[in-house]
């Protein structure tokens, strides 16, 4: 009861992934759709934050994108980032509001699965310290598995982002199954003081479900708001997901 009271006062944030912004960009290898600009418009829409995902293969989002982003904009830059050398020295230099830690493969398509803290974890745990250090407030991105947790504990992170990747994958009763892991999960990390987001697949179907977990605090969506806005506009594709995650509770 006490939960469900608390959760109802709750506002979650709402941040842009704009990736897909510069791969049309990329496309041409050119300066249009820019970068800023997409990030201006969803804020005045009513972005909470800006995330962006510096790849190493340097896909979409450039590193002059990041630090035009990190100096201009007026809502908190989270940088999706692998903790290789490169990026670490990188995220510590921009000194990014949050990081998002994340595992990359070259050949994938988009981040395939969370983080493997367990295996990781010492290299995840000094990648934490190093970035808390320089002010950034760091959150791994991990599937909703309990020893995964456990292990993101002892690295001392601020945040975790929940995978969704694999809930938004599936129907019937493994959907179900899958939205329980995330319940799980986020208590799990509620009790151990770590700050709940999630993202990865999520849409204007699937969102609702998410948006009711407890103790969720952050939602970063990318594809299907970008995609939604080749047919409305920018504006109002960020517009209608917010609406939809505030209506969640209502
Ligand atoms: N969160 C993380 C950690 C991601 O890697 C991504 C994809 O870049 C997203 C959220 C956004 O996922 P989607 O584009 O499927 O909404």
């Amino acid at each position: 009861m006490i939960e469900k009271k608390s959760l109802k006062s709750k506002k979650i944030l709402l941040g842009i992934n704009i990736d897909h912004v510069a791969t049309l960009r990329e496309a041409r290898g050119g300066i249009f759709p820019s970068v800023f600009e997409a990030a201006m418009e969803s804020i005045r829409a009513g972005a909470d934050g800006i995330t962006v995902h510096l790849r190493e293969d340097r896909r979409h989002i450039q590193d002059d994108d990041v630090n035009e982003l990190r100096k201009k904009i007026s809502v908190p830059l989270n940088l999706e980032m692998s903790v290789s050398e490169p990026m670490v020295k990188i995220a510590c230099c921009v000194k990014p509001e949050k990081a998002c830690l994340v595992p990359e493969r070259r050949e994938e398509l988009t981040t395939e699965g969370g983080l493997n803290v367990m295996k990781e974890r010492k290299r995840i745990r000094e990648v934490v310290k190093r970035l808390k250090n320089a002010g950034v407030l760091v959150s791994l991105f991990i599937d909703p598995i309990p020893k995964q947790i456990d292990a993101a504990h002892e690295t001392e992170t601020d945040f975790v982002e929940l995978h969704t990747g694999s809930y938004a994958n599936t129907c019937g009763s493994a959907k179900k199954r899958e939205l329980g892991r995330l319940r799980a999960a986020s208590r799990r990390l509620h009790e151990f003081g770590i700050g709940v987001n999630a993202g990865h697949g999520l849409d204007y179907k699937n969102v609702e479900l998410v948006a009711r977990l407890p103790y969720l605090q952050e939602l970063n969506i990318g594809h299907s708001i970008i995609s939604r806005a080749v047919f409305v506009g920018l504006f109002n594709a960020v517009k209608e997901m917010k609406k939809i995650i505030r209506e969640a509770y209502s």
